[in-house]
């Protein structure tokens, strides 16, 4: 945890700032958080594990390491180089995962970058070995972070909170969220055609909701295929929350070849009512 992200935290129960204190960060009423050996803060010390495990997380691991995303990174940091100047702007992640979107985007540019995520596991990782950007175990519905700081919230295929997102922002300060389309990694999900919840992915709710609740400044959609090994083609079936309840082992996946990346990412101040 670096200084100037611990001086941007609040205590998760009462509010109160944070001093660094022997390796811990402690409250004015002496609530109390260690700093874990790989750097990190568990801000959200009860929650549980979920669909999101280690392997889920190793697994997006590979899949960014192989670059899948990179175009969706530069669309991002195009986005926050037109939107938001200054030096040192703080970055927010909000669901950062294990912190591939944190430590990505805008790579040339100095940032107080910090993610959080409610998984433990994720933070872990996304810690581990990281000496530009902060990170936290927090839950969006109660972000312990103190109103107004910081200039850019990204929020990529994570829940949001519009209420605490515009507590957190500064004036003038924009969301950057990234939502899944229909064609999102459609060849993955014929495979298991028959064995899902909802076949036809529909993003537009989400879309609908965040045009509700934000100035939206700019939207683009993000769209292309990329050749895939079948090792990758793997890790991905592994990393997709699309794919929960599926047996992924049992799936026939040795006919794709090619995968399809189709995502919307809206920009815009959110409004606080
Ligand atoms: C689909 S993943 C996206 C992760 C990352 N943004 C990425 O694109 O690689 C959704 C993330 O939201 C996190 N999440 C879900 N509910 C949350 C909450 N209430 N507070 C914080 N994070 C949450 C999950 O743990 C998971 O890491
Ligand atoms: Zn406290």
């Amino acid at each position: 945890m670096h200084g100037e992200a611990t001086m941007l935290l609040r205590c998760p129960i009462c509010g109160g700032d944070f001093a660094l204190e022997g390796g811990s960060l402690i409250c004015a009423k002496r609530h109390c958080y260690d700093v874990a050996r790989q750097g990190h803060v568990n801000l959200a010390p009860a929650a549980k594990d979920s669909f999101y495990t280690k392997a889920l997380f190793e697994s997006r691991a590979k899949v960014f390491e192989a670059g899948v995303f990179a175009p969706v990174v530069q669309a991002i940091s195009e986005a926050v180089d037109r939107h938001v100047r200054g030096e040192r702007s703080v970055l927010l992640d909000a669901g950062c995962g294990e912190g591939y979107y944190t430590k990505a985007v805008c790579p040339a540019r100095e940032m107080v970058r910090i993610g959080f995520d409610l998984s433990k596991e994720a933070v872990r990782l996304a810690a581990r070995g990281e000496k530009t950007a902060s990170f936290f175990v927090g839950d969006l519905a109660h972000i312990p972070m103190k109103d107004h700081s910081a200039d850019v919230l990204l929020d990529v295929f994570t829940p949001a909170n519009y209420a605490e997102f515009a507590r957190v922002l500064k004036p003038g300060g924009v969301l950057v969220k990234l939502a899944p389309r229909s064609g999102y990694l459609k060849e993955l999900r014929e495979a298991a055609i028959g064995l899902l919840r909802n076949a036809e992915y529909d993003g537009g709710q989400v879309e609908r909701y965040a045009a509700e609740r934000m100035d939206i400044l700019e939207k683009r959609e993000i769209t292309y295929s990329l050749p895939v090994t079948q090792e990758l083609v793997a890790h991905l079936a592994r990393m997709t929350p699309m794919l929960a309840g599926v047996d992924v082992g049992a799936l026939d996946l040795s006919h794709i070849t090619q995968i399809t990346i189709d995502e919307t990412m809206t920009v815009g101040r959110v409004r606080a009512d």
